[in-house]
């Protein structure tokens, strides 16, 4: 079985945003106040268990649990538990995580444990006293740690970097230094304008081709064709001994080879991150619709993903979606 949209897109991979609710508040992904959904608008474990299985019943191999922050939700665990057992069972090929690593040192071995062999970890900075200004109060030692817990458990640790105007985009050798000194492959992204934050997007975004730019004079990259079905092109230089992805939504969009869509906490599937349009599966989860009802909805949902996002980032253009990060996790 295969899934595919109406510009004959293959849709393979699955992003589920397991809770809203994370214990960092990222400044381009959050504002300093958030209202969090209440529980029960969230789905519940077993009711993401079955949106995933009709989802693999129907030709999806990867499945990435995202958030807010994945590890922060109650009993996770069990869920990839279930989610690793049909791997053998299915074409589930791999479950993996996109994480903020604070609680990485607590849960890495039972990850490891339930078939959790790759993580992204999302890591802006490796100064102390800026992680904690980015993210507004998180401590930077338990990222350490959890990466070191993650690495120790073999679990392949990739880190994700959103390149943030005047924040990072001057230190990106000393994380490329640091990442290389611990094997971890790195992968910068632009900033998206996603809802409202408490800093204007445009005061926030750098473009990727100049941090190319820059640091090409430096590593002398090589396209590498290393691919992971996410949307980073790789780079390889004599100098390093890992990978340097780029994420470019603005400066040069992926969405001709987008083969994935994401469902949010509460169950809402959104067939673009850069749109608005959503199918809902909450409401069809918790009525006695079958599964073959939820098939249906989901050929709708793809007969109807769009060809591409349309983010502007300037001075004079609010942005026009109307959910945080937090709510589709990327
Ligand atoms: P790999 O499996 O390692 O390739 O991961 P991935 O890049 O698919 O997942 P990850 O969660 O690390 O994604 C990194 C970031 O890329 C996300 O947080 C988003 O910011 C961005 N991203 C991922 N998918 C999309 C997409 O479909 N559209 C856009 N615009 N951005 C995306
Ligand atoms: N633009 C780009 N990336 C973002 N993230 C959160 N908000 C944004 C945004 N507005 C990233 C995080 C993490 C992933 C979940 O999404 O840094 O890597
Ligand atoms: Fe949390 Fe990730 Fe958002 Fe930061 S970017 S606030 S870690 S969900």
């Amino acid at each position: 079985m295969q899934l595919v949209d109406q510009f004959l897109r293959k849709i393979n991979y699955l992003r589920v945003s397991v809770t809203d609710r994370c214990d960092l508040r990222c400044v381009y992904c959050m504002k300093e106040k958030m209202n969090f959904l209440p529980k029960s608008d969230v789905l519940s474990l077993e009711e993401i268990e079955r949106l995933c299985d009709n989802f693999i019943d129907l030709g999806v191999e990867k499945i990435r649990l995202t958030g807010g922050e994945p590890l922060v939700r109650k009993n996770i665990i069990h869920l990839i538990k279930n989610l690793n057992k049909k791997k053998s069972l299915t074409n589930l090929k791999e479950i993996t995580l996109t994480t903020n690593g604070t609680l990485l040192k607590k849960y890495a071995k039972e990850l490891k444990d339930n078939g959790i062999n790759r993580i992204n970890v999302s890591l802006d900075t490796i100064v102390k006293e800026k992680f904690k200004e980015i993210t507004r109060f998180g401590n930077l030692d338990n990222v350490f740690e959890g990466i070191d817990e993650a690495l120790n458990n073999n679990i392949k640790v990739k880190i994700n970097t959103v390149v943030f105007k005047n924040f990072n985009e001057y230190q990106m050798t000393n994380l490329i230094n640091w990442a290389n000194s611990k094997l971890l492959d790195l992968t910068f992204i632009e900033v998206m304008p996603m809802s409202d934050t408490d800093m204007p997007r445009h005061m926030q975004f750098v473009s990727l081709d100049k941090i190319y730019k820059e640091l090409n004079g430096i590593y002398k990259f090589n396209q590498s064709d290393y691919q992971t079905g996410g949307p980073s092109n790789y780079y390889t230089s004599d100098k390093l001994n890992i990978k340097i992805g780029f994420i470019t939504p603005m400066s040069n969009n992926f969405c001709a080879t987008c083969n994935r869509v994401r469902i949010s906490s509460t169950g809402k599937l959104y067939m673009c991150l850069g749109q608005n349009d959503f199918v809902d599966f909450r409401e069809i989860l918790r009525s006695d619709r079958g599964d073959d009802f939820i098939k249906e909805k989901i050929r709708f949902a793809l007969s109807v993903k769009p060809k591409r996002h349309d983010f502007i980032i300037n001075s004079e253009t609010k942005p026009y979606i109307n959910r945080h990060m937090n709510e589709t996790g990327g």
